[in-house]
């Protein structure tokens, strides 16, 4: 969903039927209108479902608490918010990202501390800017690490999982755990989603059955 910052007030969140959480009281403007972007759209992802909520509450970590039969992720940028639910019964994790193609010299800024010298020379190697692999696998990371979140507890690094496989026609990846993250989620373990771009940004989704 697109959303304008300017046009925010506090107001919407009433209209909207968001519960607004006073751990943004003192959060800019540009914050308030993303959570309530987030919260509007897994709102209206839950009714899908035929699930409504008064309030999809803010965890510890700042994870949504999603209702128990329930799970999700929610993703936003400045313009737009992105949300995708499904039942417990039918997916066991579910991660989605949405970014903004980070700047060729940003890139080289930050690319350490987000993927090891085995996918930097991998990425090199594709048919895209090696900008644009880092932003696709930046977000593929940030979708499992939402997806995976609720079951590990904890922060995890981006260097706890690489890439095991990519394949620009099919829109897929495969991420794998370098790392035991608990006893179920041990090294090795494979992760499989899907990928979607424009020219301003990507979107990732994993989504695992049980
Ligand atoms: C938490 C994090 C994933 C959010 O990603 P982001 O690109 O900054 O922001 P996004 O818009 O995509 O996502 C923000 C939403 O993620 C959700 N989120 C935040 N913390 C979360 C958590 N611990 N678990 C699950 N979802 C979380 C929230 O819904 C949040 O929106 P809200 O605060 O308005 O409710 C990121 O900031 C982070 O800390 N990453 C470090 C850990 C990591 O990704 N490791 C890689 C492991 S392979």
């Amino acid at each position: 969903m697109g959303f304008d910052v300017g046009q925010f007030s506090l107001g919407l969140f009433k209209q909207l039927q968001v519960a607004y959480p006073h751990s943004l009281d003192k959060a800019v403007t540009k914050r308030k209108a993303e959570f309530l972007a987030g919260r509007y759209v897994a709102q209206q992802a839950l009714k899908e479902l035929c699930i409504e909520v008064e309030q999809i509450a803010v965890g510890p970590s700042r994870n949504p608490l999603w209702p128990t039969e329930v799970v999700g992720a929610i993703t936003h940028t400045h313009q737009r918010a992105f949300a995708a639910v499904a039942l417990k019964q039918h997916i066991r994790y579910l991660g989605l990202d949405h970014e903004i193609w980070i700047e060729s010299a940003t890139a080289k800024d930050i690319k350490s501390s987000l993927i090891s010298t085995t996918e930097e020379d991998y990425l090199n190697t594709t048919q895209w800017p090696f900008e644009r692999g880092l932003t696709l696998l930046f977000s593929a990371k940030e979708s499992l690490f939402k997806a995976l979140f609720i079951e590990v507890g904890r922060y995890f690094d981006f260097l706890d999982a690489e890439l095991q496989d990519l394949c620009f026609n099919t829109h897929t990846f495969t991420l794998k755990l370098t790392t035991d993250l608990t006893p179920q989620l041990v090294k090795g373990r494979c992760f499989a989603g899907r990928f979607q771009y424009d020219e301003s940004s990507v979107q990732t989704l994993i989504a695992i059955e049980p």
